[in-house]
């Protein structure tokens, strides 16, 4: 594949569960670039509220949370051996604990928080502040990086979504129906786009990529051009 050396920032924003973050790892690696998964630290915070306690219910003890927002301190590593990345809470691995159903099930309501927003977006412009960045998420062209070079909106139908997520809860070993996946993800799908504050939505300037009938290789191709167009 050809590629320009100039490095720039790529937003992909979309759904829950349509490949953002497959073809987001591909296209970094691609260009030899940093890829951040910003859900994962949405994930996070979740998990630690779940740690600590903090959700019950429908409700987030938003106070005792903005007491203890300075005791989390999320960062990610890269296992070049494995091609993995790994996030971290605090000096813990928690990769995996933040992929499961429940995490998945409760990070609406975590992600729907004024101030872990502000801090979560923080972090994000912090990481990307020197380009060759690949983010992806619900509100990063829109919010994080509004001046971003490329900007991807990606769907895909929630029947394919589920599907996909399914399969891959299930060769982690994770005990979930594909009914329950589906209804988190339609579930997941109206709070991102109903909430206040930054909202799931396509920004004016986003190319958009429907992926349910899409090979890997064809997404990628599609997104390594428009960045050849974008770095020409
Ligand atoms: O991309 P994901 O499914 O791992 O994201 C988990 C949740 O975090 C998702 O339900 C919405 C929220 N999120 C967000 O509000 N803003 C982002 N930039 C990324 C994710």
């Amino acid at each position: 594949m050809e590629i320009s050396t100039k490095k720039i920032t790529i937003a992909i924003d979309g759904h829950s569960s349509c490949g953002k973050s497959t073809v987001a790892k591909d296209v970094a690696k691609e260009l030899g670039y940093t890829y951040i998964d910003s859900g994962a630290m949405y994930r996070t915070v979740t998990l630690f509220c779940i740690q600590n306690h903090l959700i019950q219910g429908d409700t987030v003890d938003e106070h005792k949370l903005r007491a203890l927002m300075d005791s989390i301190h999320i960062h990610f590593t890269f296992n070049a051996n494995t091609e993995h990345y790994i996030t971290w809470l605090n000096h813990q691995v928690v990769e995996e604990k933040i992929r499961t159903i429940e995490v998945s099930d409760q990070v609406s309501l975590v992600s729907k928080i004024g101030f872990v927003r502000e801090k979560m977006v923080k972090l994000q412009q912090e990481l990307g502040k020197d380009g060759g960045i690949v983010m992806d998420g619900r509100d990063i062209g829109t919010v994080v990086f509004p001046d971003a070079e490329l900007k991807i909106f990606m769907t895909a139908s929630s029947e394919v979504r589920a599907q996909r997520r399914y399969a891959e809860l299930l060769s982690g070993g994770h005990k979930v129906t594909l009914l329950e996946v589906k209804e988190n993800i339609e579930k997941r799908d109206f709070i991102d786009a109903n909430r206040e504050i930054a909202p799931l939505r396509q920004a004016d300037d986003a190319v958009v990529l429907d992926n349910s009938y899409l090979t890997k290789e064809e997404q990628l191709q599609k997104i390594i051009d428009l960045v050849n167009e974008r770095t020409k």
